[in-house]
């Protein structure tokens, strides 16, 4: 988001020096932080929440906002507005727009649309009123092809390949399920996938019931997103997806996870860009896609006992550590 990248951009140190450390000073006992009270700005947050404020005094905050025009994020059609004292929330106003800033309402009737893309109210046809998400999209508009901007879509890459817990995997590629479920198709850019390194939360922000795909990958999708190219991140982060998939095969039911609609060929057809294209290690691309399809399929049909699905998942498992997610680029060979 622009709000990060305002910062992630700033040459211009004037913070503060901060004073050496004296022991000789004693520090009083503070009483922790409650959550509501701490803010992303670094303000002190009204500590009410913004929606159980009466609707009149909703729309006058969010008209202050838009007026103010702390942009926090930006996409093709769309910015993210920030609003001031209510770091949960954000307004999403869609740059075309027509309605005019007066002419807010607030409804607060969702449709499943809404609910996949953060949506808690609609303050005009062009304009809602979204859960804030934190985290740092992978490409950051304005800046994802300038130097700056690779590398902090690099560093992001590599906190993701390396420090993420599965667990952040399972929940993304579960968002990108369930959305799918509802009929509604993840956005696969960089732009549209939050990354925050410090709950190391994976969010997809951008869903649309427009794309009416037939066949779907969840681990293509957040791959595509992520974006990683010859980099030894790029074993590694579709390491972590594949061993997190694995995992959602064995924890959860066959009905729940959309298989008669899984494209099982990473690649998204006709898609140029693809970053399956820039794998450094086409074999062990070809490899793990065979091995995934054989664990999907047993899943689908199965032929095992239970402990023997079990097996399978482990073995595919030791596979993706050994060969992707501990991946060393061969030496590099003179000719
Ligand atoms: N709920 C949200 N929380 C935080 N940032 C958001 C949120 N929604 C959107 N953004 C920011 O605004 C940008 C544009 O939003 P998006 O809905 O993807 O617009 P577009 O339809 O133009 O792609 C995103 O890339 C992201 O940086
Ligand atoms: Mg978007």
């Amino acid at each position: 988001m622009l709000l990060q990248s305002v910062n992630l951009f700033n040459t211009n140190n004037n913070y503060p020096v901060s004073k050496p450390y004296s022991p000789r000073v004693s520090c009083p006992k503070l009483a922790p932080l409650k959550q509501d009270t701490v803010s992303f700005s670094g303000a002190i947050s009204k500590s009410v929440d913004l929606l159980d404020l009466p609707a009149d005094k909703i729309i006058k905050i969010c008209k202050k906002a838009i007026k103010d025009n702390f942009v926090i994020g930006e996409g093709q059609e769309a910015i993210a507005i920030k609003i001031p004292d209510y770091p949960y929330y954000c307004i999403r106003h869609e740059k075309k727009g027509k309605q005019k800033t007066k002419q807010l309402g607030l409804d607060m009737k969702l449709d499943k649309y809404d609910k996949v893309n953060h949506v808690v109210a609609h303050l005009s046809p062009d304009t809602q009123l979204m859960r804030y998400i934190p985290g740092i999209p992978l490409k950051i508009m304005h800046h994802s092809d300038t130097t700056s901007g690779i590398k902090v879509k690099q560093a992001l890459q590599e906190l993701v390949a390396n420090n993420f817990p599965e667990e952040s995997f399972k929940n993304v590629l579960k968002q990108v399920e369930e959305a799918k479920e509802k009929g509604i198709d993840f956005d696969r850019f960089g732009e549209n996938l939050l990354v925050d390194p410090i709950s190391q939360n994976l969010t997809c922000i951008d869903f649309s019931p427009n794309f009416k795909m037939e066949e779907y990958n969840p681990i293509s999708f957040i791959y595509h997103a992520i974006d990683a190219d010859k980099t030894e991140h790029a074993p590694k982060i579709l390491g972590k997806l594949c061993n997190a998939y694995a995992q959602r095969l064995l924890e959860v039911p066959a009905k729940k996870l959309n298989l008669d609609k899984l494209d099982t060929t990473f690649h998204a057809r006709g898609f140029e860009g693809d970053p399956f294209n820039y794998f450094p290690d086409r074999n062990l691309l070809k490899e793990t896609e065979t091995r995934l399809k054989e664990l999907i399929a047993e899943k689908q049909n199965p032929t095992l006992h239970e402990n023997g699905f079990e097996y399978m998942v482990e073995m595919f498992k030791e596979f993706i550590e050994e060969n992707l997610i501990n991946y060393k680029k061969p030496p590099y060979e003179f000719f």
